[in-house]
Formats: C-alpha cells, sequence, structure tokens
C-alpha cells in the first residue's frame, strides 16, 4: 500500500523532515512512498494518509545528510524528495553512506546539490536590481529572476552583504525574498511583470557590461557554467550579448591560448564528480598531474572556489626536475585556467630566458590554486590568501610534488615559502639559502615576480630583476 506525504509546496523542506521523520519511525520504505506536491495529491485516491510519529521515538540524521536533504529540496528534478528519502532509510543500514561517492544515489544527490549552487551562484552573477519607490516614497530595488533551481534562499545571504543598508526584494517565479528595516522575510512566487522593466540604471548596466565583458571569461565558463540563455533575458545588456559573442572568438585567441582539447574536458568532468563533495580523507590521490589539473576546479576545501572562475593547477611536463611554485592565480590566470599567464608571467618568462631555463621544462604552480580577490568596481583585486588557505590548498601542492617529483622547487615570495618550507619563511633573511626538504627537493627562496613589477624606480627595477635571474639560474645548476 502507498503512503501519501503531502507537501505544501515545491520548497517545503521543513514538510519534507516532518514526513520523513514520521516515515522512518513507522518503518515506511522508499518504495512505498508518494511524495506529492499541492494538488497532485488527488492523483492518489487510495492512499493511506501519513502516519504519526511515535512521540516518543528518538531518531536523528547525520547533520551532512540534512545539509544534503535541503539542497536536494531546491532542486526542480521531481524525485528530489523521494531521493532524500531514499538516502536516510539506507543510511539505517550504512551510516558512512555519504562517503561512498560513486553510489550511485550518493552521486545523484550530491550532483544535484551541485546543480543547487551552482544555481545559487548565478543569481549571485546575475541578478540586476532596478531602483523604484518604496511605499513610502524612498528608494528600493527589485530584480526578477527565473533561476534554474529553486536556490533563491542560498543566494539570498550573499545579497544581504552586498546590500544591507538598502531596502530590496529578488523576485523568482517560485520565491520572493525581500530585504527591509534589518529583515529577511521569504513570501510566494512573483509574476515576472511584478517587477519593473525599464528605468535609468539599465543604461548603465549595459555600458558597464559591454566594457567588462570578457571573451575569455565566455570561453572558460562554458566549459562547466555556461549561462543558459533563459537567465539572459532578465539582462538588460542582453541585447549586446549576441554581437559580443560573435566577436569573442577573435578577441579571445589573443587571451587564451590552448584551451583543453575535449577528451580533456571528458576526463576532467569525470574525475570532478570523483572529487566534489568528497570527503578528503577518504584516500583519494590524484594519479597524475592531469588529473590534478581537472580535479581542482572541483576543490572545496577552502572558502575560495566560490568566487573565482575555476581552479587552476600546475602545468608542465609530468616529471620535471624543477619546479616552481608562485602564490595564487591572477585575474588573468583565473581566466585563463594556467599560472602565469599574466603580466608576473610575462616577467617571469623573460627571466627564465635570460636564466637559460626552458619554462616548457619546468613544472609552474601556485601555493593556493583558487583566485583570492577584493572586487573593486569592474576590477577584481588581488588579496592575499590567509594561512589557513595556504595550509588547506597544500594538499594539492604536496600531490603535484609527489608526482611530479622536482629535483628542486623554487619558491615564489613568502606565501609560495609558507606552502613549500611548511612554515614561515622570510624571502629578505632565506632568499637564496638552498634548505632540504622532506620529500628528498631542495627548496630554494626568492622574490615574486610581482614584486619586481612593483618597484617604481628603473634602477632598484632592473637590480631586483639581475638578482631573481640569478637566482633562477641557481635553481637549474642544482636541478641539473
Ligand atoms: N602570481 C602568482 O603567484 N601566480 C600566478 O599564476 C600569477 C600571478
Amino acid at each position: 500500500m502507498t503512503t501519501l506525504v503531502r507537501l505544501a509546496s515545491e520548497l517545503d523542506f521543513a514538510g519534507w523532515r516532518t514526513a520523513a521523520r514520521a516515515l522512518r519511525l513507522n518503518g515506511v520504505a522508499p518504495d512505498q512512498v508518494a511524495w506529492t506536491v499541492g494538488r497532485e495529491a488527488e492523483l492518489y485516491a487510495d492512499a493511506e494518509p501519513l502516519p504519526q510519529a511515535p512521540e516518543t521515538a528518538a531518531f536523528a540524521a547525520p547533520r551532512a545528510f540534512l545539509a544534503l536533504a535541503e539542497a536536494l529540496s531546491m532542486h526542480r528534478a521531481p524525485e528530489r524528495f523521494a531521493l532524500a528519502y531514499r538516502l536516510l532509510w539506507r543510511l539505517a543500514g550504512q551510516p558512512n553512506l555519504l562517503s561512498l561517492i560513486t553510489d550511485p544515489e550518493v552521486e545523484r544527490a550530491n550532483r544535484m546539490a551541485r546543480e543547487v549552487e551552482r544555481a545559487a551562484y548565478r543569481m549571485k552573477q546575475y541578478v540586476r536590481f532596478r531602483k523604484v519607490a518604496d511605499e513610502a516614497g524612498g528608494e528600493a530595488y527589485i530584480a526578477w529572476i527565473e533561476p534554474e533551481h529553486r536556490a533563491l534562499a542560498r543566494a539570498a545571504p550573499f545579497f544581504v552583504d552586498r546590500f544591507a543598508n538598502m531596502a530590496w526584494a529578488i523576485l523568482t517565479p517560485d520565491q520572493t525574498v525581500r530585504w527591509r528595516d534589518g529583515a529577511l522575510e521569504f513570501g510566494p512566487g512573483a509574476p515576472r511583470e511584478a517587477a519593473p522593466k525599464d528605468d535609468e540604471l539599465e543604461a548603465m548596466w549595459r555600458t558597464y557590461f559591454a566594457s567588462t565583458f570578457n571573451p575569455a571569461r565566455l570561453k572558460v565558463k562554458a566549459m562547466t557554467t555556461q549561462m543558459p540563455k533563459r537567465l539572459w533575458r532578465n539582462l538588460p545588456e542582453a541585447e549586446l550579448i549576441p554581437s559580443m559573442i560573435a566577436q569573442a572568438a577573435r578577441r579571445s585567441d589573443a587571451m587564451v591560448a590552448n584551451p583543453p582539447s575535449e577528451p580533456a574536458r571528458r576526463t576532467a568532468r569525470a574525475i570532478q564528480r570523483k572529487v566534489r563533495d568528497a570527503p578528503y580523507d577518504d584516500g583519494y590521490r590524484p594519479n597524475s598531474t592531469q588529473e590534478v589539473w581537472a580535479a581542482v576546479d572541483a576543490c572545496r576545501r577552502c572558502e575560495l572556489w566560490r568566487n573565482a572562475t575555476q581552479g587552476v593547477a600546475g602545468e608542465g611536463p609530468a616529471r620535471a626536475a624543477l619546479m616552481l611554485v608562485g602564490e595564487q592565480p591572477g585575474d588573468q590566470e583565473d581566466l585563463a585556467g594556467k599560472p602565469f599567464v599574466g603580466p608576473a608571467g610575462q616577467l617571469l618568462n623573460r627571466a627564465l630566458e635570460e636564466a637559460g631555463v626552458p619554462r616548457d621544462l619546468t613544472y609552474v604552480t601556485n601555493a593556493v590554486k583558487h583566485f583570492k580577490f577584493e572586487p573593486r568596481g569592474k576590477r577584481r583585486i588581488h588579496a592575499k590568501p590567509n594561512a589557513g588557505e595556504i595550509r588547506a590548498c597544500r594538499w594539492w601542492l604536496d600531490s603535484e610534488r609527489r608526482l611530479v617529483k622536482p629535483k628542486v622547487i623554487v619558491a615564489l615570495g613568502a606565501t609560495a615559502g609558507q606552502a613549500v618550507f611548511g612554515h614561515a619563511v622570510s624571502v629578505m633573511k632565506d632568499r637564496g639559502a638552498p634548505e632540504s626538504l622532506g620529500d628528498g627537493a631542495t627548496g630554494l627562496l626568492t622574490v615574486h615576480p610581482s614584486y619586481m613589477l612593483r618597484i617604481p624606480d628603473e634602477a632598484d627595477k632592473a637590480r631586483a630583476y639581475a638578482l631573481f635571474v640569478q637566482d633562477l639560474k641557481q635553481a637549474w645548476s642544482l636541478a641539473a
């Protein structure tokens, strides 16, 4: 006999929780349950009503599972509530179920949760507020967006953070959220017409967007998170998009050399599925630098992935006698998915050439794999990774070291030094002194290439550059 659950709305996670608890405590198996929303229940005329949960029975689901179930509840797939209940049911016999990331149901649930996260991320990127007069004659801002999943609750804290002093509302077909006088209020969905269409902000957005449109971002993003056309409709700048895309290929060629091939992308996606959301102590070890490259994008060991375009792993031969470690990808590296391609990279290339070190024989990487920045107007200003972020990312650097087996590792700057040597270093004091590292490699510390870029005086700059070239020569001869 089927037991009928009636949820109040598509987003009724609280209702799901209550029902799932009652079902579990009464031993109702997943295949005996029909999860319905609103009037769908009418299709199940003969179903059993939901049993009550015994009042005294105790039952606690693991926190990680509840977080997963809540994310699932925001997904648009009709089977999400049933899938969440199946996992809860199976957890009774397999407490470690969620760590079995190749289990088809766990994998599916994780993928769906990621899709919800991505929908929330896109909302943060593509919500555009329009100014209106509020009831009291003041200013308020309203945005309309059709997210791919019902992820508004996930995205709302971001807007509270950014626009704490404004009154605003975000309307979606499923749900609305309003921020006013320091309080966040969720309500039912709203039609598109409820948000104003035109106002003076649109022209500004259009200008802003055209000037910041980055063809490289279009290409790189297309790999995993291309903005669906459905979202374009919400953007005042949407009318500019087709012509900019038409020009993008030509312009981006100059900005991004050799994007990964299609088979590499397929491998990448498979590995990313394996890494993302996996517990990090489950014995997973990348088997190749190609795998590191693919997997790093899925890393969630710290929060930096949230704002970066992608993870940027090292680049170079699978085995190399010399490894160069920088701090973190910069703006251009973040877009291109490759280390040291921006201004610091160009200086590094020049210095390597002068030192007689072929860059394509060295493995070039960073201590931290996601770009950390502060948005300032249209620009993304580099922000220094903190000790926790360096520590979290060291797992990747250690993987690269284990695989590439360099004889010599050059740390470019103090952040890289901290990651390579495992303790705080001073570039002024420790520069150029070879130190044996635990894995048999020799570590050398030098300045970061961007240090030279910041020196205003040309003579000082030239001196610093010459010393840098010297350090690279020393490293190359030690690696020979
Ligand atoms: N600076 C770094 O430390 N690494 C890069 O990849 C680019 C700039």
